[in-house]
């Protein structure tokens, strides 16, 4: 039997909190290989010009400046984030792109302290599966919407599609003598990954006319040892799981997960499957 994981958000908002720099340092690496989805994400919350849209869970950013740059000087992005230290990363790189448009705001998604009705869209790059109550956290952005306004999410899809996450996790718990957990504990990597059910937590927060999509987003890297470089620098949940090792212990799960990598290697390069589920809905 799996062993419940008891992710907490303050947990959670301190493993990002640590690993603010790796993820903001790693951004290349998340473009390349999200960029395409954000695009789908972007036309499943109805992006425009003129737009006030809400980015939850934003991170260092990245997703927060191309809408920045989609809604134009007539339109403004709130960056929101569980984590100061991510969210600082955010706020910089918005000036530095000149972008004006952009606040940053320091909230759990789960109680967004926001005015209500005063978004005409939202969107959740990565973010909603960490929250130990994801359903709060769509009423709470639900709340923010303008009667009309969509909401798109994206969250990884379940482990038999993503043995990238799969091999990763269950490795570093293996080597750092933990018990396996369950895929799908709240707060988890693939939490929201069972097919159906971020349409009934959007059912039940209140949105309409819910549409869904799977999407295929390989990472593609020279080799295993980029995807395991980019793992240590920038995934924090995993990061974690071996933080208590010794320095050869923890070299010894790196090496084990990257060696299972390995398996992924093709005549172009290191391809590993990655499979991510849109969902978006009208409040
Ligand atoms: C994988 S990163 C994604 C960041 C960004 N959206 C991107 O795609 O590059 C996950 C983000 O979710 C944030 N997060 C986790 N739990 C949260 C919560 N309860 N409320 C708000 N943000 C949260 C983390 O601080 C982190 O910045």
């Amino acid at each position: 039997m799996p062993a419940a994981q008891h992710q907490t958000n303050a947990a959670t908002r301190d493993q990002w909190e640590a690993n603010a720099s790796g993820w903001h340092r790693q951004g290349a690496v998340v473009r390349d290989w999200l960029h395409l989805p954000t695009k789908v994400l972007f036309e499943m919350a109805g992006i425009a010009p003129g737009q006030a849209v809400l980015d939850v869970a934003a991170g260092a950013g990245d997703q927060t400046l191309d809408l920045a740059g989609l809604v134009g000087p007539k339109g403004r992005v709130v960056a929101t984030d569980i984590s100061p230290a991510i969210l600082t990363h955010a706020a910089a790189a918005a000036l530095a792109a000149g972008y004006l448009n952009v606040e940053t705001h320091v909230a759990d998604a789960e109680d967004l302290a926001l005015p209500k009705a005063s978004f005409d869209a939202a969107i959740c790059r990565l973010g909603l599966m960490f929250l130990t109550k994801p359903q709060a956290g769509l009423a709470a952005i639900h709340h923010t919407l303008k009667p009309g306004a969509r909401l798109a999410v994206m969250v990884f899809a379940a482990p038999d599609q993503n043995p990238c996450l799969r091999i990763t996790m269950g490795t570093a718990l293996r080597h750092a003598g933990l018990e396996p957990r369950d895929p799908f504990q709240p707060g988890s990597l693939t939490s929201l990954g069972r097919p159906g059910d971020l349409e009934t937590l959007f059912a039940a927060a209140g949105f309409k006319g819910i549409t869904s999509t799977r999407i295929d987003a390989p990472f593609r890297l020279p080799k295993p040892a980029d995807y395991v470089a980019f793992l240590r620098d920038a995934a924090g949940p995993v990061i974690d799981i071996v933080s208590h090792l010794s320095a050869p212990a923890k070299m010894a799960a790196w090496a084990a997960i990257q060696s299972q990598l390995e398996a992924f290697q093709t005549d172009d390069g290191w391809v590993g499957p990655n499979s991510l589920i849109l969902t978006a809905g009208t409040r």
